[in-house]
């Protein structure tokens, strides 16, 4: 799924706040503002000269604004160099951002009940999945899983969180929620659900690759759709260098598709893990 063209932006940041040292949220002004689909992504730089020459992918958490004046958040973790210079950024500073990219996740099948699971940083590419499913009335539930309570998104970030039985936190040494991986919990709640609710269940995921290769293994023994997005090391971030791939099956075949062009939302079932 796609909206817009491609299109590259300098932003101006608003602002660009820690939580916890763990997750960054930056949000700046852009011309116009973006439809995206949930999952769409943008190539980001900002930080001055050109080391590192490359911009870092980031999914699109939030867009909006008016007519002429529009806005973008990204929320991002400091794992190297570019996020970590990316966190130095104050308000006032460009970004310079390339946006929207690649393929998001398909919500456009009537009837279809969602469950939207994000491990560690995931959380990024499916809180715009819940956002949008809750402005529909579209039922989910969702499932957010980080070794500890402090690896978790904060509350306040999360789409319908107060939602009784909406979001299930979840953390390996069980500081908070449910204590186990989330892999687990979605397995135990998909045990309660009724033949004829499990027929209607789509599930979308975003996180590690161990984390989606279960959720395909599993969803797929049980012939239940899931879209996973993958989180590939990127270069040019639109379909120019190759530097992305990922096997997919094709038939009986396997083929490389680029994740920044073909996805990074991929059907679960045609990824050679
Ligand atoms: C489509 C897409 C959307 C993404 N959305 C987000 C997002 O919303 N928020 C967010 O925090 N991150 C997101 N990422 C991951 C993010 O792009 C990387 O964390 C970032 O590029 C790292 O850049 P760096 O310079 O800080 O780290 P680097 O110096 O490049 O790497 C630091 C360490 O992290 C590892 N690493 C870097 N990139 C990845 C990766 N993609 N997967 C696994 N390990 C990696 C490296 O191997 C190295 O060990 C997304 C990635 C993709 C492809
Ligand atoms: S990052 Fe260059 S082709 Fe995908």
């Amino acid at each position: 799924m796609t909206y817009n063209p491609t299109r590259f932006v300098t932003g101006r940041i608003v602002r660009n706040e820690g939580r916890g040292e763990i997750f960054y949220r930056i949000e700046a002004t852009i011309p116009e503002p973006l439809r995206f689909v949930p999952g769409q992504f943008a190539m980001v730089s900002g930080w001055p000269g050109n080391d590192p020459l490359l911009p870092r992918p980031l999914a699109v958490f939030r867009s909006g604004g008016t007519r002429g004046k529009g806005k973008i958040e990204f929320v991002y973790k400091v794992v190297g160099r570019g996020t970590a210079l990316l966190s130095g950024l104050h308000p006032g500073e460009t970004l310079s951002i390339t946006l929207p990219l690649g393929r998001g996740f398909d919500l456009e099948q009537a009837g279809r009940t969602y469950w939207l699971v994000g491990g560690g940083v995931g959380f990024s590419s499916v809180f715009p999945a819940a956002a949008l499913l809750g402005r529909r009335r579209n039922g989910f539930e969702m499932f957010l899983g980080a070794r500890t309570r402090d690896h978790l998104p904060p509350k306040e970030w999360t789409p319908g969180g107060k939602a009784p039985g909406r979001t299930h936190f979840c953390t390996e040494d069980g500081t908070a929620g449910y204590h186990g991986r989330v892999t687990d919990a979605v397995l135990e709640r998909m045990r309660e659900l009724s033949p004829e609710a499990a027929s209607r269940l789509t599930i979308l995921a975003c996180g590690p690759k161990e984390m989606l290769k279960e959720i395909s293994t599993e969803t797929l023994k049980r012939g239940i759709p899931a879209q996973v997005a993958l989180e590939n090391h990127m270069a040019c971030g639109f379909g120019v260098c190759w530097g992305c791939v990922v096997t997919l099956w094709e038939g009986d075949r396997t083929a490389y598709r680029r994740v920044c062009r073909d996805g990074p939302v991929f059907d679960a079932r045609e990824v050679v893990w």
